[in-house]
C-alpha cells in the first residue's frame, strides 16, 4: 500500500516539541535568547522550530522515529529503496554516494566539467578520475551530455589496468540539457558497475510528465538531488537515493554518518519534509504552472531581435535527449556583449537576479514561486537591455578573439591521483617555470568552464601555452590560488 504522502512526520514532531522547556542546545532556548538582529531577521517561530537530535525528536545518523519515516515516504515517492536526508547540500549527498561505492586507488569515470564537489568526493575516497568525452555546444558555448559510444569506448578501454567501480554523470546540465540514461546504465551494468548520477537540477523531474525522464527510472544506482535547487526545501537541504542490491547499504549508511553533521538543522530537515508532502499533493499542478510561466517567457524572449532561447530544437544535438522547460538559457551573443554583462545590467538597471551568466548567456529558473509579473518585467529589462546595447550604453565586449579560449588542450597525463596532489607538499612556482611539474589544484577557466588542469596532472607546454594565451580572455579563473595565473602551485619534488 503507497504510504500517505500528505504526513510530514518532522513537521508535526517539530510542533509537539514547542511546549517543552528547553536546557539543551542552541544556546538562543527556542529564540528567548536570541540577539533582537537575528529574532528580526528570522522571526520567533523560526527559531522556536530551531532544534536539533534531542531525545524527543530523532536521531539523522540513526533515525529511528519522524526522520526515519519522513526518507521513506521520500523513498517511496521517487521510487527509491532507500532516500537519505542530506543537510550539507547536494555537494554532501554526491561525496556520501562516492565514497561508498569506490576504494582507495579504484577508477571513477566521469566527464571532464563537473562540480567541484565531485572533485572533493574523488579527493575524499582516494580515487582516479578517468575522464570521458562530453558533446560541446559550440554557438551556446556549454558542455552537454556523454555519447553512448564515447561511454563504450571508456568502458573497454579501462575493462583491464584500472579498477573502475564506477561511473558517475550529470544529467542534467545547468542550463537543463538532459539525458535518457536507460541504454547508458544498461551498458554500464554490463560492465558490472554503478551508475551514479548527480541530478543536482532535476529532483522535479518526477512530477511532471513534460519533464525529462527522472535518472532513478533510467536504473540509476545511486542519484544526489538538489532538493533546495528545485524543489522549495531550504538551501543546503538535499536528498540521495539509493535503488536496487548493487550498492552495499551498510556502506553507504557508514559513508553517510562519516559527512553528516551529528547536530543537523531541524529547519533543514522539516524543509525537505514538506517539500517532499507540497511536490507529492500538488507538484503535477505547480509544475504545470511553472512550465506554462517559463514558455510564455521564452516565446517572448525569442520576439526579441539579438536574442535567443533556445527549444525543443536542442535536442537535435548529440547528448542531449530532453531539456527542463524551466531553465530558460538566454543567449546574448549577437548583441555582442557577454552574459556577464547582461546580468550585471539587469541586476543594477533593473533590480533582476537570474541564477547566472556565462560567456554567451543568461540563466533564468523558472519556479511556481515566480508570478506573471515577474516574467513580464524581466522581458521589460531585457528589451532595454538591447535597446542599452544599440545606444552605446551597454559596450559591446565579446570580442572575436575570445573564440581561441572554447579551442582547450589534449588531456594532460595524470601523474598522481588527486588525493596524493593535494595531500603531499607543494609550492608555488612562477607559470612560465611549471612545465613538466605535478598540478597541486585544479585550473578552471570561463569560458569554457572546463578544468584546464586537475590536482596530480603533469603540465605541459601546450597547456601552459594555453593558459598563457587565455589568461587575459577569460572572463573568470576558478581554482588556482592565484587567479591572475601568473604563479601556479605544484607538487614539491621529493
Ligand atoms: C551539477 C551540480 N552538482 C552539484 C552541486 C552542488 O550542490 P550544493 O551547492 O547543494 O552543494 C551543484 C551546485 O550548484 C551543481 O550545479
Amino acid at each position: 500500500m503507497n504510504p500517505d504522502q500528505t504526513r510530514t512526520p518532522i513537521v508535526d514532531a517539530l510542533n509537539a516539541y514547542l511546549g517543552i522547556v528547553r536546557f539543551h542546545m542552541p544556546g538562543h532556548r527556542g529564540g528567548k535568547g536570541a540577539d533582537p538582529v537575528l529574532l528580526s531577521v528570522l522571526g520567533e517561530r523560526a527559531l522556536a522550530y530551531d532544534v536539533t537530535g534531542v531525545p524527543g525528536m530523532d536521531d539523522l545518523q540513526e533515525p529511528t522515529s519522524c526522520i526515519k519515516e519522513a526518507q521513506a515516504l521520500a523513498a517511496s515517492l521517487f521510487g527509491a529503496d532507500q532516500s537519505y536526508f542530506v543537510v550539507n547540500g547536494t555537494s554532501g549527498a554526491i561525496q556520501t554516494m562516492v565514497l561508498a561505492t569506490v576504494d582507495i586507488g579504484d577508477s571513477i569515470i566521469i566527464p571532464r566539467n563537473i562540480h567541484k564537489s565531485i572533485l572533493s568526493a574523488i579527493i575524499l575516497a582516494g580515487a582516479k578520475p578517468v575522464f570521458l568525452p562530453t558533446t560541446y555546444h559550440p554557438y551556446l558555448g556549454f558542455s552537454l551530455g556523454v555519447e553512448k559510444g564515447a561511454l563504450e569506448e571508456c568502458l573497454t578501454q579501462n575493462s583491464d589496468g584500472l579498477r573502475s567501480k564506477a561511473i558517475l554523470l550529470v544529467t542534467p546540465t545547468y542550463y537543463g540539457t538532459a539525458q535518457d540514461l536507460t541504454d547508458l546504465s544498461e551498458l554500464v551494468h554490463l560492465h558490472d558497475k554503478l551508475m551514479l548520477v548527480d541530478e543536482a537540477h532535476g529532483p522535479h523531474f518526477h512530477f511532471h510528465p513534460v519533464l525529462p525522464k527522472p535518472a532513478l527510472q533510467c536504473g540509476a544506482d545511486a542519484v544526489a538531488q538538489g532538493a533546495h535547487k528545485m524543489l522549495g526545501a531550504l538551501t543546503q537541504a538535499s536528498l540521495l537515493h539509493v535503488k536496487g542490491q548493487k550498492i552495499d547499504g551498510a556502506r553507504i549508511k557508514a559513508s553517510f554518518q562519516y559527512l553528516a553533521s551529528t547536530s543537523p538543522s531541524y529547519l533543514l530537515l522539516a524543509s525537505l519534509d514538506a517539500a517532499r508532502k507540497q511536490m507529492a499533493v500538488e507538484g503535477r499542478e505547480l509544475l504545470d504552472f511553472a512550465i506554462g510561466l517559463a514558455e510564455d517567457l521564452r516565446k517572448e524572449v525569442n520576439n526579441i531581435p539579438g536574442l535567443y532561447c533556445f527549444g525543443e530544437e536542442i535536442t537535435d544535438h548529440p547528448g542531449v535527449d530532453a531539456f527542463d522547460p524551466t531553465k530558460v538559457t538566454i543567449t546574448v551573443r549577437e548583441l555582442g556583449i557577454t552574459g556577464y554583462q547582461a546580468e550585471e545590467y539587469l541586476r543594477k538597471e533593473h533590480g533582476i537576479q537570474v541564477e547566472m551568466s556565462d560567456f554567451y548567456n543568461v540563466l533564468v529558473i523558472v519556479s511556481y514561486g515566480n508570478t506573471p509579473e515577474d516574467v513580464n518585467l524581466l522581458v521589460d529589462a531585457l528589451r532595454d537591455l538591447v535597446n542599452a546595447v544599440a545606444e552605446g550604453r551597454v559596450p559591446k565586449k565579446l570580442l572575436k578573439c575570445h573564440e581561441s579560449i572554447h579551442q582547450v588542450p589534449y588531456l594532460p597525463e595524470m601523474a598522481l591521483i588527486p588525493r596524493e596532489a593535494v595531500q603531499s607538499p607543494w609550492e608555488r612556482v612562477r607559470i612560465e617555470d611549471s612545465v613538466n611539474r605535478i598540478s597541486a589544484e585544479v585550473v578552471t577557466c570561463y569560458p569554457p568552464g572546463i578544468p584546464i588542469l586537475y590536482p596530480g596532472e603533469v603540465i605541459s607546454q601546450e597547456t601552459l601555452d594555453y593558459l598563457e594565451g587565455v589568461k587575459h580572455l577569460a572572463f573568470g579563473i576558478s581554482g588556482p590560488e592565484d587567479r591572475t595565473l601568473t604563479a601556479l602551485r605544484v607538487v614539491k619534488k621529493t
